[in-house]
């Protein structure tokens, strides 16, 4: 365990594509068994065929996390399969971005419901398991949004302030149970994300602008990893990066 990686259990959500899918990888490369969730089950059976092809461990698990039962089963299919979970990575988010004015409001609902319920979800799923083990680690993804709101992005930003704000108050909560919580805020990386703007016009602008400047996925999976190998007796809380060229 030299790396505090090898050996671990971690449990990702929106593992199909971007920041989810690089950490799969990164994690899985440094030794980690690794169970994916997300709904598009085919990306996830075949990046947990390409892991365990290297010699790795990977587990895939159609789960929505909408569906608070859909998440209980992807963390309990860990726990049934690899005997305990030490890793719980709330990921699965998405971003269609448009000023209030336009009333997107089936867009504000699938926000709320991924981004902060999804979130919920991912803790109600893991907890009881962390604390009859007494230790774990559960690692949420907010965002630059998380600490900043503009013009545009008011729902997105609320979602990602509230992942921050429950994060904080479960790092609290949790002392008695030696749980780690970390928030990982990120600036613009490159993935799918921006795919799920459904305003053109938005959609366009922000490839345009976030395009310009964003940086590979893997960077997020090395913030991850370097919480995770902290020794147990250091609770990483937060990570704000932004590539160097982002002003915002
Ligand atoms: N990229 C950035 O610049 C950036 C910056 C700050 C924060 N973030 C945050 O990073 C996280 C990951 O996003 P990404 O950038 O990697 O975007 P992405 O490439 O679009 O990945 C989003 C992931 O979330 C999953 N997802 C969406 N809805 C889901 C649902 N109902 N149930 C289960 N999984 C669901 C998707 O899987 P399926 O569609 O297969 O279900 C996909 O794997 C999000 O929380 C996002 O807000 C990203």
């Amino acid at each position: 365990m030299a790396n505090n990686i090898a050996g671990k259990i971690v449990v990702i959500t929106g593992a199909s594509s971007g920041l989810g899918e690089a950490t799969a990888r990164h994690l899985s490369a440094e030794g980690a068994t690794v169970v994916l969730g997300a709904r598009r089950v085919e990306r996830i059976q075949s990046l947990a065929k390409e892991l365990t092809a290297k010699g790795g461990k990977a587990l895939a698990v159609a789960t929505d996390v909408t569906h608070a039962d859909q998440v209980k089963r992807l963390v309990d299919t860990a726990v049934q399969t690899h005997g305990r979970i030490d890793v719980m990575l709330n990921n699965a988010g998405l971003m269609p971005l448009a000023p209030l004015e336009r009333l997107t409001i089936d867009d504000w609902n699938r926000m709320i419901d991924v981004n902060i319920k999804g979130v919920l979800y991912g803790i109600a799923a893991a907890l009881p398991h962390m604390k009859r083990q007494k230790a774990g680690h559960i690692i949420n993804v907010s965002s630059v949004a998380g600490h900043k709101v503009r013009p545009g992005n008011a729902v997105y930003a609320a979602t990602k302030h509230a992942v921050r704000v429950i994060s904080e108050g479960l790092r609290m909560e949790l002392k008695p149970y030696n749980i780690r919580t970390t928030i990982i805020s990120p600036g613009a990386v490159a993935t799918e994300l921006l795919d799920s703007i459904t305003e053109p016009d938005v959609r366009e602008s922000a490839r345009t602008m976030i395009g310009a400047i964003a940086v590979p996925a893997e960077t997020f999976a090395r913030m991850v990893a370097f919480a995770i190998s902290q020794p147990e007796d250091v609770d990483v809380n937060e990570i704000l990066f932004r590539p160097t060229r982002q002003e915002l």
